[in-house]
């Protein structure tokens, strides 16, 4: 008895868990010298229920509700939750405490002991956290990879259409001198469409490395207004441009795409009569605000994120590529582009161009 009680004490001794006794009624034995080291309450702090105290706040309930149980029950008891440790830092731990019966099969007393697992804790956290992050990187890697394959795709297939489509629009013109039919109308009509088709695709496809040079975006606003047809469906165009600056560096020809892809969406969500079509620009401390606004339907708030995607549209015969393009052109050019979130009706672009390149 002797041998095995020495036995039990060195165990004690040597042990970095932390060592607790109660009551049959639940209420803590002073003296554990192992849970005032750890949290620096008194011997006499921590009997009865005074150990409460060095739990975090919002674990007392829970905690005591579950030690209550055990008590009752006269269970096993096991329990997780925060403990303030002596330098006031809060630790992750487990406490289990099991009943010692008498000969009567009564409670005598309890034992438990309580262990760190903080470490165990922010490990898991961490692991949790790298696997989110490589989970969040494959599923970018894997969209990248099917956009760059649809890119490349939609560019030979583009490709492909030009020359008959070309060849199409050759034998039309010739038709068209010879002899008149409806019908001329219609080809002449759906080839266009066709033929916008594969420009969007190729625009899309086609890799964006803006060459850089002085522009003055007031000379490309006017080039891209004079590209989209406005004046035929009777579209009011105002413009309010600053004369703070107008010299940018930038690449005209992609700018001026960017700017005809928003004019035509403008255009084409405009109203039969009555369009009207705002372009302003505004120089803010580093960078050119171009404004481009209508005065259509405007975006649906649960589309607002969507619309720049590749390939989304809620035209019957669009392709979904003009924002997308209009994007990648901004950005290409150290900008941005955004919807703007509005109360006024109708859709409102603004496209900021930095003064000085950043690509
Ligand atoms: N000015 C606008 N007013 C309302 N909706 C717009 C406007 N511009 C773009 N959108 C919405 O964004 C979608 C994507 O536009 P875009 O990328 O140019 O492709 P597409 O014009 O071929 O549909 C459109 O289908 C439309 O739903
Ligand atoms: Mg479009």
């Amino acid at each position: 008895m002797r041998r095995e009680a020495e036995h039990y004490r060195v165990l004690v001794e040597t042990t970095t868990a932390v060592l607790w006794g109660a009551r049959p009624d639940g209420s803590a034995t002073s003296g554990s010298e192992t849970w005032s080291s750890y949290t620096g309450q008194t011997e006499v702090e921590h009997s009865g229920f005074g150990w409460l105290d060095a739990l975090h706040p919002d674990d007392r309930a829970k905690t005591l509700e579950r030690w209550l149980y055990s008590v009752k029950h006269e269970i096993p008891y096991e329990a997780e939750y925060r403990l303030r440790r002596t330098d006031g830092a809060y630790a992750n731990v487990i406490s289990r405490g099991l009943p010692l019966f008498d000969g009567e099969h009564k409670v005598r007393e309890w034992v438990g002991t309580v262990q760190d697992i903080t470490a165990l804790r922010r490990s898991e956290l961490a692991a949790a956290e790298r696997l989110k992050q490589l989970e969040d990187a494959q599923r970018m890697l894997v969209a990248s990879e099917r956009l760059a394959a649809v890119g490349e795709l939609s560019a030979a297939v583009a490709h492909e259409i030009r020359n008959p489509l070309g060849a199409i629009f050759n034998a039309l013109n010739m038709l068209r001198r010879e002899m008149r039919h409806p019908l001329l109308d219609v080809m002449t009509e759906e080839s266009d469409r066709l033929n916008r088709i594969v420009g969007d695709l190729l625009d899309f496809a086609r890799p964006c490395e803006p060459r850089f040079s002085g522009e003055s975006i007031t000379k490309v606003i006017h080039q891209a207004l004079s590209s989209v047809d406005l004046s035929s469906r009777g579209i009011d165009v105002q413009l309010q441009l600053t004369n703070e600056v107008d010299q940018l560096p930038m690449d005209g020809r992609l700018v001026r795409q960017l700017l005809i892809n928003l004019f035509e969406n403008a255009a084409q969500a405009m109203p039969p009569v009555g369009g009207k079509l705002q372009i302003r620009t505004e120089r803010t401390d580093d960078a050119l605000s171009l404004y481009v606004s209508d005065n259509g339907p405007g975006v649906p708030p649960h589309l607002r994120e969507r619309v720049f995607a590749p390939f989304f549209t809620t035209k019957a015969t669009g392709t979904g590529l003009g924002l997308a393009v209009v994007k990648r052109i901004a950005e290409s050019h150290g900008g941005s582009v955004e919807l703007e979130p509005v109360q006024v009706p109708g859709a409102h672009f603004r496209v900021e161009i930095p003064l000085s390149a950043r690509p």
